[in-house]
């Protein structure tokens, strides 16, 4: 069915509303990140499989931190003990992984997970899956301005070259630019997710809670995306 339709290169999604998810159920708030995590397995290889090269995912953002201790140490939980097990489902289907975030203040059992998974799936060309953790948008442009100064005081280089196309290969993954932004739940805001990488995306906001934002709503997301009329600031 999908064969027809275009498919967009990069795909992000905010994925939102695990808590309420939960509560709605009469659940802990943990419970919803439980089913996120694994409906986001799921949801990966099928967005992938359609053609998709890249998808990018918000997992945990720099603003994260302000929840409660409880709910952050679920979360890093997760991060340790359910990504290491996709990541042989991912490597099996030669999709990489990547990771998009400060390191600090992670927990050094994260980061050695990230490591770990970026090393076991870096030869895989069947599409990526970038999770951005610990991340912020302006934390990230912020660390390009920062080692755009160093390289150009140490002479790497030069304040003429400095252009969209180099900040580009300063971000902490150099990506195609985001076509479609998926947030799931009904927020109508992107969080400081990817605020450089999505200038040109078209945003959907099904309201959807994130368990539920099955491969049949992401089909359903694909349609939406071809009714789109994309034109970059030039004319039809
Ligand atoms: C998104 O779901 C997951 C993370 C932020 C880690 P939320 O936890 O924000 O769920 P809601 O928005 O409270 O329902
Ligand atoms: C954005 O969702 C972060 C992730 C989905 C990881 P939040 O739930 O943190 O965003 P706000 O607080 O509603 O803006
Ligand atoms: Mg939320």
């Amino acid at each position: 069915m999908t064969e027809q339709l275009k498919i967009p290169t990069h795909v992000a999604i905010i994925m939102d509303g695990n808590g309420r998810w939960a509560t709605s159920r009469g659940l802990s708030r943990s419970m919803g990140h439980k089913a996120g995590s694994e409906n986001l397995e799921k949801l990966a290889r099928y967005i992938i499989k359609q053609g998709v090269k890249v998808l990018s995912v918000y997992a945990f953002s720099t603003e994260n931190f302000k929840r409660s201790d409880e709910e952050v140490d679920y979360l890093m939980n997760l991060f340790t003990t359910r990504f290491k097990k996709d990541a042989k489902k991912y490597n099996k289907e030669n999709i990489k992984v990547v990771f998009s975030g400060r390191d600090y203040p992670l927990r050094a059992d994260v980061i050695k997970t990230m490591q770990e998974i970026t090393e076991l799936t870096k030869n895989n060309t069947g599409g990526t899956i970038n999770i951005c953790l610990n991340y912020g948008g302006q934390a990230e442009i912020t660390d390009v301005v920062l080692k755009i100064v160093k390289d150009t005081k140490s002479g790497l280089i030069e304040e003429k070259n400095i252009n969209e196309k180099l900040i580009n290969k300063y971000l902490y993954q150099d990506l195609p630019p985001i076509d479609f932004l998926i947030r799931t739940s009904g927020e109508k805001r992107v969080s400081n997710f990817m605020l450089w990488q999505l200038s040109y995306a078209e945003l959907y906001f099904p309201e959807i809670h994130f368990p539920d934002f099955n491969n049949k709503a992401f089909d359903d997301a694909l349609l939406v995306f071809n009714r789109r009329e994309r034109r970059f600031g030039g004319v039809k």
